[in-house]
């Protein structure tokens, strides 16, 4: 193990260079992001070196590799490793992606750079705290809310008010959104940022709900919405191709019109 020495004035510790596989012939270089809470030192950055033929080709197997082969205390969600449970958001490259998603051959310079989401307490290594966020998503009462008695059967709904939900329900709540908008660094304790605006204009325009007017009456207020300044790094940044920029004034011209 070589020990990397960083500039005297930077706040991350000297991070690990850990050896290369022996015998490995295609090798991707990590750098990743590590902070352990119980040690009471710095963040580092250490290097890790993968051997390509005996991985897959995503970031995230790569990860999987170094954790299984080289470093188990390495820490980060994931699960479903096909970019639908939303666990392996993390800033890869300078951008919020999921890293079973992202290529290691699509990373500028071919060195893997990897941080936690921006601007978000981390608990360890690559894993943020979401506690506030997905907080957020359980303010704007993700449900469909109705006054009317239910149907025997189902709430019926027409194949075009059905098809007013597409580009909305996809949201897999990773965060990569809310974690690259400035808006939502600066005040994301009291801005809801753009998945859980999102998801409150996915309720807003469902034809089976019936509380449109509490659900915006929830949302008027000077920083819970109109904190979007139509700066686009959410769209930008979806790894599902939403866009909640346009879902946010959406739900302001509902503000002015109430047309419901
Ligand atoms: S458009 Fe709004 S929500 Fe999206 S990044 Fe900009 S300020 Fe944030
Ligand atoms: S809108 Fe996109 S980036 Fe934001 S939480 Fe949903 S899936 Fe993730
Ligand atoms: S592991 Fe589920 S989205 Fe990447």
């Amino acid at each position: 193990m070589v020990q990397l020495t960083l500039p005297k004035n930077s706040q991350i510790s000297d991070g690990v260079q850990w050896p290369k596989p022996p015998g490995a012939n295609r090798l991707t270089e990590y750098r990743i992001y590590r902070w352990n809470p119980d040690d009471g030192r710095n963040p580092r950055i250490d290097t890790y070196y993968v051997d390509r033929d005996d991985c897959g080709p995503m970031v995230l197997d790569g990860l999987i590799y170094i954790k299984n082969t080289i470093d188990p205390t390495l820490t980060f969600r994931r699960s479903c490793r096909e970019g639908i449970c939303g666990s392996c958001a993390m800033n890869i490259d300078g951008t919020n992606t999921l890293a079973c998603l992202k290529s290691m051959d699509d990373v500028r310079g071919g060195c893997v750079k990897i941080y936690p989401l921006p601007h978000m307490p981390v608990v360890k290594d690559l894993i943020p705290d979401l506690t506030q966020f997905y907080a957020q998503h359980a303010s704007i009462e993700p449900w469909l809310h109705t006054e009317t008695p239910a149907p025997e059967k189902e709430w019926p709904q027409s194949r075009n008010d059905r098809e007013k939900l597409d580009g909305l329900y996809e949201c897999i709540l990773c965060a990569c959104c809310s974690t690259s908008c400035p808006s939502y660094w600066w005040n994301g304790d009291r801005y809801l940022g753009p998945a859980a605006l999102l998801g409150a204009y996915r309720w807003l325009i469902d034809s089976r709900d019936e509380a449109t007017g509490e659900r915006l009456d929830n949302l008027e207020d000077p920083f819970r919405l109109y904190r979007c300044h139509t700066i686009m790094n959410c769209a930008k940044a979806c790894p599902k191709g939403l866009n909640p920029a346009k879902a946010i004034a959406e739900i302001k011209k509902m503000m002015v019109t109430r047309q419901f």
